[in-house]
C-alpha cells in the first residue's frame, strides 16, 4: 500500500489541453472517487496514473517514488475497467492466476494466492468456467480478482459497475465497499454514477472540464458546495437554483427574482444590496410553509416510495420539493414553501463561487 500524489498535471492531446494543474493527495488506504461528467478527463487521469498515457507536465508519485517514467508493470498497480477484458480462452482460476505465472511463481503459491482472492470473492466454484458462462457481475468479480491477486499498491478502478443492471450494481458497490474495508488498498474509483460516488468514497474528487471542482468528503460537498457546478453535480433530485438579486431592508435579507418573488436568506449573509447571486436550496430543505412564505404553483407531484416529490415553479422557475409526508396536492395549486434558512447555499452569480 502507498500514498499517491498528483502534482500540477496537465494533459494534451496534440493541440487540445484536457487536464489543467490537477492536483490530489491521495492518502495511504484511501478509497478516493473521481467524478464528473464524460469527457472531464477523469479516464485520461487514471491512465496516467496507471502508466498507460504519458506525463509530459507535472508529476505522479506513489509511495515515495516520482513514476512519470516508470512503465506500467513496474509501477505496482492493478486497473480494473469497464469491460472486464478477460481472456475469453482461459478459465475463471487461469485469468486469475496469470499474471502470477507471469511472475514465475510456483504452481503452490499460484493455487494458494488465487484459491485466497477466490474466497473472499465467491469465486470458487466457478474457477473451471470460461468468461463466456459467466454472468455479467461473475465476470466483473473476476477481474476484481485478478486485481487482487497481484496485490498492488494501488487499485485503479474506471467505471467496473456500469455494464451491470442497475440492481446488480447497488450489490457490487457494497461488495467493493466490504473488500477495501478488508484489504484496505489505496483505491482510485471513476464513475459518473454520484449515487456511487456518495456511497463509496471516503474523499470525492468533483472534476468539471479537466480541472478539479473541488475535493472534500461526501457529505463535505453536499453541505458546503464551493461552487455550482459541484452543488449542482452531487445530490439527486437535483439541488434547485434561483438567480435573483440581494435585497436588504429592516433587518430582513433576501434574494428578489425577476418577478418579485423574494427568496429568504440568513440575515449574516456577508453581502449587501444589490449583488446578482445564485441562490441554491436542496428540495428536502424546502418545508410546507404558511401565508408568509414563498408562493409555489404545484406542476407535477410522483410519489417515489419513501418520499414525495413536488415539482412547483416559484417566481417562473422550476424547483423540486422532497416531503416525506404524502401529501396529494393538485397540478396548478398554489402552495407555499419555506426554505430551511440553515440549508440555503448562496453562488456569486458572475463566477460561480461559494459567497
Ligand atoms: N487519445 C486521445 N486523443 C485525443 N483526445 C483524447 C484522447 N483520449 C481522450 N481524449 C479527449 O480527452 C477528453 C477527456 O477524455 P476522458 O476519456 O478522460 O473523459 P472521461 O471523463 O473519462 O469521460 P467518460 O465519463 O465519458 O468516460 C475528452 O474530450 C476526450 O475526447
Ligand atoms: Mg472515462
Amino acid at each position: 500500500m502507498a500514498s499517491l500524489t498528483v502534482r500540477n498535471v496537465d494533459k494534451h492531446f496534440g493541440p487540445v489541453q484536457v487536464l489543467y494543474g490537477v492536483n490530489l493527495n491521495i492518502l495511504d488506504g484511501e478509497f478516493v472517487v473521481l467524478v464528473g461528467p464524460s469527457g472531464c478527463g477523469k479516464s485520461t487521469l487514471l491512465r496516467m496514473i496507471a502508466g498507460l498515457e504519458p506525463v509530459a507536465e507535472g508529476e505522479i508519485e506513489i509511495g515515495d517514488r516520482v513514476v512519470n517514467y516508470l512503465p506500467p508493470k513496474e509501477r505496482d498497480v492493478a486497473m480494473v475497467f469497464q469491460n472486464y477484458a478477460l481472456y475469453p480462452h482461459m478459465t475463471v482460476f487461469k485469468n486469475m492466476g496469470f499474471s502470477l505465472k507471469l511472475q514465475k511463481a510456483t504452481k503452490a503459491v499460484i493455487e494458494q494466492t488465487v484459491g485466497r482472492s477466490a474466497n473472499i470473492l465467491g469465486l470458487t466454484e466457478y474457477f473451471e468456467r470460461f468468461p463466456r458462462q459467466l454472468s455479467g457481475g461473475q465476470r466483473q468479480r473476476v477481474a476484481m480478482g485478478r486485481a487482487i491477486v497481484r496485490d498492488p499498491q494501488v487499485f485503479l478502478f474506471d467505471e467496473p459497475l456500469s455494464n451491470l443492471d442497475a440492481k446488480l450494481r447497488v450489490q457490487m458497490r457494497t461488495e467493493i465497499k466490504a473488500l477495501h474495508q478488508r484489504l484496505k488498498t489505496t483505491s482510485v474509483y471513476v464513475t459518473h454514477d454520484q449515487v456511487e460516488a456518495m456511497t463509496m468514497a471516503d474523499r470525492i474528487v468533483v472534476m468539471n472540464e479537466g480541472r478539479v471542482a473541488q475535493i472534500g468528503a461526501p457529505l463535505e460537498l453536499y453541505d458546503r458546495p464551493q461552487n455550482t457546478f459541484v452543488a449542482g453535480f452531487i445530490g439527486s433530485p437535483s439541488i434547485n437554483f434561483f438567480e435573483g438579486t440581494t435585497r436588504r431592508s429592516n433587518g430582513h435579507a433576501s434574494v428578489e427574482l425577476e418577478d418579485g418573488t423574494r427568496l429568504p436568506l440568513p440575515r449574516e449573509t456577508p453581502l449587501h444590496e444589490g449583488h446578482r447571486v445564485v441562490y441554491g436550496i436542496r428540495p428536502e430543505h424546502l418545508e410546507l410553509g404558511t401565508e408568509a412564505d414563498v408562493g409555489a404553483e404545484v406542476t407535477v407531484v410522483e410519489p417515489t416510495g419513501p418520499e414525495v416529490l413536488v415539482f412547483s415553479k416559484i417566481g417562473g422557475v422550476p424547483a423540486c420539493a422532497e416531503f416525506k409526508e404524502r401529501h396529494q396536492f393538485a397540478p396548478g395549486q398554489e402552495i407555499r414553501l419555506a426554505p430551511r434558512l440553515e440549508n440555503v447555499h448562496v453562488f456569486d452569480a458572475a463566477s460561480g463561487d461559494r459567497v
